[in-house]
């Protein structure tokens, strides 16, 4: 598997970029597992929501950015078997190992390039659809992560973005604040590394709020910029289309 392409500016990126890879490193070997049970299964639902807001349509080139253990690229082959490539890129090797273990359980093949999401080794107007999932979050300049997204994807191809959220109602957004806040450690620490799991809910609470993601979105290039929440908020699916 060739090496992650980095040539972003030297503002420290490096080193935060080497301690979110070390992290997913450290997990990927129990991300699958972790996921279902955090989320009770229902990330399949989300992902799949991600790839209807795609619109992909037979002969499409699909791009899952930071695609871990490739579950969106999968969900995009599955739900158009048509596809002419689908390519998933993740800068932690240990993740795509995992997602190339998975392929042979799949029907759809998946190139996947290990690269940097802030510097993607693809010409622009590569791809018709291109797609992050809980990804955004943890790349260290956002605003540049959905810049080259935008690049990458032809003028009238769909942008689509799943990330954490805050719920709006005050009940729902402390529910899930607690639920993030401690049952997700508790549970991350039993089965993985519980650092792991306290960094989901500090960079969660960290993260841009729906209004800025769809900003930095509009800024990028991209054009009828939606949201929609799902999981009362908690999750919400923002696409838009390339100008
Ligand atoms: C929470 S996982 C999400 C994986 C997958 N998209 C999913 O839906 O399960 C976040 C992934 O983003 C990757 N990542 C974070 N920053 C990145 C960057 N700058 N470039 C490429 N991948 C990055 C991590 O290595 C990790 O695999």
């Amino acid at each position: 598997m060739p090496s992650p392409t980095s040539n972003p500016p030297n503002d420290g990126h490096e080193r935060r970029a080497a301690q979110v890879q070390a992290m997913f490193g450290s997990i990927a070997h129990r991300y699958d597992l972790l996921n279902s049970l955090m989320s009770v299964c229902m990330h399949h639902r989300w992902r799949a929501a991600l790839v209807r807001g795609l619109r992909l349509r037979p002969g499409m080139r699909v791009l899952d950015v930071c695609a871990g253990t490739g579950d969106v690229a999968f969900a995009a082959g599955r739900s158009e078997p048509g596809l002419q490539a689908v390519v998933g890129c993740d800068f932690c090797i240990d993740m795509l190992e995992i997602a190339t273990a998975k392929q042979a359980a799949h029907s759809c093949a998946v190139t996947w390039v290990a690269a940097d999401a802030l510097a993607l080794p693809f010409r622009s107007a590569t791809f018709d659809a291109c797609a992050v999932a809980f990804g955004i979050r943890n790349v260290i300049r956002p605003a540049d992560g959905f810049a080259e997204m935008a690049r990458v994807t032809r003028p009238g191809g769909v942008v689509g973005c799943l990330e954490f959220g805050t719920p709006r109602g005050r009940f729902a957004a402390a529910l899930v604040r607690m639920y993030e806040n401690m049952a997700l450690p508790a549970l991350g620490g039993l089965l993985s590394r519980r650092a792991a799991y306290t960094y989901l809910p500090e960079s969660i609470g960290r993260f841009s709020s729906r209004e800025d993601v769809m900003e930095m979105m509009r800024a990028s290039g991209l054009a009828e910029v939606r949201v929609t929440d799902l999981a009362l908020g908690a999750v919400n699916l923002f696409t838009g289309v390339r100008r």
